[in-house]
């Protein structure tokens, strides 16, 4: 069965296997970093050499790497971090970010609101996106940090983030953009689209789970409160002992994306289409997110079917129901919501995923999976009735007519 959820995690590469492999045992480099010996002095090269990878992906000052434990850690230093440290210089309490955004943004904000800071979270438009007239619009003096993602994780929007940066130029809030699902699948200029903080995730690039990366310019140089105290590692703005194994793995996942991604973008986002002419070919289909999304994202909502029940008929197949995208969500996605998706379509929804090793095949697979769970489930659904009968998925859902678009209304 094709695995089509490399939004949510992606198998390691066996290169990236490899090199992690090389540093773990006695022959390796497996010294502490922090040591002054020839095994530290290997491991810190390791580690530097990793920097370049990473930085080398995203356009970045090497220097800048504070490695994390993924990009739920990243994006809480960022906000938390700048955040505090604007406000504990009486440089302003106002956050601006969006309503779209993923948990481990929105709830270190949260977290600052309870600390007595204003936070503004963007409502997107009809595609998803924050545009760049709409931070201006909310952008205040007082504003000290505005946090936007690069690629939404459920629909693939892609936000301007080079429009947003030119916004924040001349203003001295700080810009924290969550990359974790662009690396790797788009081209990311961190340095000239205006970036001070940019956070990474090695596990959605072929690298191993529990390493990341939060990138932070030197030049202007941008400061954080941290959020750990002890030893002083990585200037004290994130101690604890470095992980050679996994921070090698991280740059070699990183240079191998950096190197294919003149070609791999391209062909995931031929598969996404291939995959989207299949699906849109059924009735009563939605597309939730932009017509050409990150390439390696694509959210549709099947209308006339039970969500439950499609969730079911696929359980083999690897795709992200929309019903419950994180762990801790109940409800439908707070993304979908955002996007004005009626709770009944948002829960037919379905986030497909596609990676370095499916093919063709593999897409065509899924669709005709998918389309022959939706035409058994809708043989017992009286809003198909309905539909067949002329009824459109306003009347049936309430779904905004702008939004998206509906492969027959
Ligand atoms: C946009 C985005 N930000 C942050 C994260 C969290 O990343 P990690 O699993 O490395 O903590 C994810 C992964 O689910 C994500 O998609």
């Amino acid at each position: 069965m094709p695995y089509l959820d490399h939004a949510a995690t992606t198998p390691v590469d066996p290169r990236v296997h490899r090199r992690m492999a090389l540093c773990m045992e006695r022959e390796g480099t497996f010294g502490n970093p922090s040591s002054t010996h020839s095994w530290g002095r290997a491991a810190a090269a390791l580690v530097d050499e990793a920097a370049g990878q990473v930085a080398g992906l995203v356009n970045a000052d090497s220097a800048g790497m504070v490695w994390t434990s993924g990009a739920t850690e990243a994006d809480n230093l960022a906000i938390l971090g700048a955040a505090r440290f604007a406000a504990n210089r009486q440089r302003g309490r106002h956050v601006i970010s969006a309503r779209t955004e993923h948990a481990a943004v929105l709830e270190p904000l949260q977290q600052l609101e309870r600390e007595g800071m204003e936070v503004t979270l963007l409502p997107p438009e009809t595609d998803g996106s924050v545009t760049a007239d709409a931070v201006a619009a909310a952008l205040r003096d007082d504003t000290v940090l505005v946090s936007l993602m690069h690629v939404n994780n459920e629909t693939g929007t892609v936000h301007d983030i080079a429009g947003i940066g030119e916004v924040l130029r001349d203003h001295p809030a700080r810009f924290h953009v969550d990359a974790a699902q662009s690396a790797g699948r788009l081209l990311i200029d961190a340095e000239g689209w205006g970036v001070d903080l940019l956070s990474l995730s090695a596990h959605k690039v072929y690298g191993p789970k529990g390493v990341g990366a939060l990138w932070v310019r030197r030049r202007p140089r941008v400061r954080l409160e941290p959020l750990l105290f002890g030893g002083g590692q990585q200037g004290g703005v994130r101690p604890g002992t470095l992980a050679p194994h996994l921070i090698a793995g991280m740059g070699e996942a990183c240079a191998i994306a950096a190197e294919q991604l003149p070609a791999e973008g391209p062909r995931l986002a031929a598969l996404r289409q291939r995959l989207l002419d299949r699906l849109l070919a059924l009735d009563a289909v939605v597309l939730n997110g932009q017509r050409d999304g990150c390439p390696h994202v694509l959210n549709l909502s099947f209308g006339c079917v039970n969500g439950d029940a499609l969730q079911a008929e696929l359980e083999g197949l690897g795709v992200s129901a929309g019903s419950a995208c994180s762990s801790s969500e109940q409800g439908p996605s707070h993304v979908l919501r955002a996007l004005g998706v009626p709770d009944a379509l948002a829960h037919s929804s379905l986030r497909f995923s596609p990676g370095r090793w499916t093919t063709e095949a593999d897409v065509d697979r899924a669709a005709s999976l998918v389309a022959m769970a939706v035409e058994r489930l809708r043989a017992f659904s009286p809003a198909w009735r309905e539909f067949v009968q002329g009824a459109n998925l306003v009347e049936l859902y309430g779904v905004n007519p702008g939004r998206g678009h509906a492969s027959k209304e």
